[in-house]
């Protein structure tokens, strides 16, 4: 129990004591002390308020080829979607009526939307909706690239690093990749005063314990605005598709941590959270959570965003998951607010 304690205090500990805290993951007493503890400092700083973010999953399109992406490249059984600048507006403005003030526009590495275009789509949901915040979530760019999307007013961006431990990021991407570019792209977003959102998949293939230590390491290094983390679930076109999906367990008990570890942190309880247990969503709420993220995309494309097998939510209108999940966040003991929601 001491290390559980030293960490309550503290909010940090050293790798070998990152190590055996998350030895611990499957001890009831320890999980529920670290969610006391994270559900008292999320009310703390956030009240029983959860934020809601209206994802726009914009394209299907992506030049990568990630091994546990049910996009990537060489999927050649999907079939490929870009929303036009006109349709992204459309879902914004069904977003603001429900009453979303921050749109997260997320898509593949889509070469299609080049800078320009980014721009022009940026600038015009920037004038039609001042007093929303906008979220980019669009992979590895330059930092030029990214300079253009926050001078045309995006305000946050979206990039997981997905493990901070080089040996098993190279087992989760192709050669072309490297997590020190990823790495590099987060820190030079942070430097453009972007809020940003860091994270990774829990229980994706080969990880260790010794790699989520690596990555609770990297968080607090870098202090993100925001983690976003789910449990890897395999899709059925990947290397992966026999592979155990993560633990809903241990995903709560990360969450709790990861509250602990940065207390003002913006968390989602993720849909792949959601599509791996019923009350999923709500338990990540419980556990330190404080957003949820509902799509606002157009229900003819829902399907064909199919990172991972069984995704919920494919089937709805925006409609229908705002009030779902306003219901669901309610059952918790929580309530959905109609604000940006920034980071404090
Ligand atoms: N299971 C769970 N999450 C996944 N993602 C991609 N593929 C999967 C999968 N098979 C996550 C990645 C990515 C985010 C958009 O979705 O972490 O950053
Ligand atoms: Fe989409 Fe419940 S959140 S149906």
């Amino acid at each position: 129990m001491d290390i559980v304690e030293k960490f309550i205090g503290t909010h940090e500990l050293t790798r070998k004591e990152y190590i055996e805290l998350l030895r611990c993951s499957s001890d009831c007493s320890v999980s529920e002390k670290l969610s006391e503890e994270a559900v008292r400092l999320r009310k703390h700083y956030y009240g029983d308020k959860v934020y809601t973010r209206g994802l726009i999953e914009f394209t299907n399109y992506c030049r990568n080829n990630c091994y546990y992406c049910g996009i990537r490249r060489d999927n050649k059984h999907i079939s490929r979607y870009r929303l036009t600048g006109q349709e992204i507006l459309d879902c914004c403005e069904n977003g603001y009526e429900l009453g979303f003030r921050t749109f997260v526009l997320q898509g593949g590495e889509d070469p299609w939307f080049t800078d320009d275009r980014l721009v022009e789509i940026i600038r015009a949901i920037k004038a039609e909706y001042p007093d929303c915040a906008l979220t980019l979530s669009l992979g590895e760019k330059s930092c030029e690239s990214y300079r253009k999307f926050r001078e045309a007013g995006a305000d946050r961006y979206l990039l997981r690093h997905e493990t901070a431990d080089d040996e098993h990021y190279r087992t989760l991407h192709p050669e072309e990749m490297s997590l020190r570019n990823r790495k590099q792209c987060l820190y030079y977003l942070k430097a453009l005063g972007y809020q940003v959102g860091a994270g990774f998949m829990v229980g994706s293939p080969g990880q260790t314990t010794e790699n989520l230590a690596e990555d609770l390491i990297f968080l607090k290094d870098l202090s993100p605005h925001m983690v976003g983390i789910g449990p890897f679930i395999p899709h059925h076109e990947t290397r992966y598709a026999k592979e155990r999906a993560g633990s809903v367990q241990l995903t709560l008990f990360l969450l709790s941590v990861i509250r602990i570890l940065l207390p003002k942190v913006l968390l989602p309880a993720t849909t792949a959270l959601g599509t791996l247990d019923p009350r999923g969503r709500e338990k990540g709420i419980q556990a330190g959570a404080n957003v949820v993220m509902p799509n606002l995309s157009t229900v003819k494309n829902r399907k064909q965003y199919d990172l991972y097998d069984n995704k919920i939510c494919t089937g709805e209108e925006a409609a229908e998951c705002r009030g779902c999940l306003s219901r669901r966040v309610e059952s918790a003991g929580y309530h959905l607010v109609n604000e940006r929601g920034d980071a404090l």
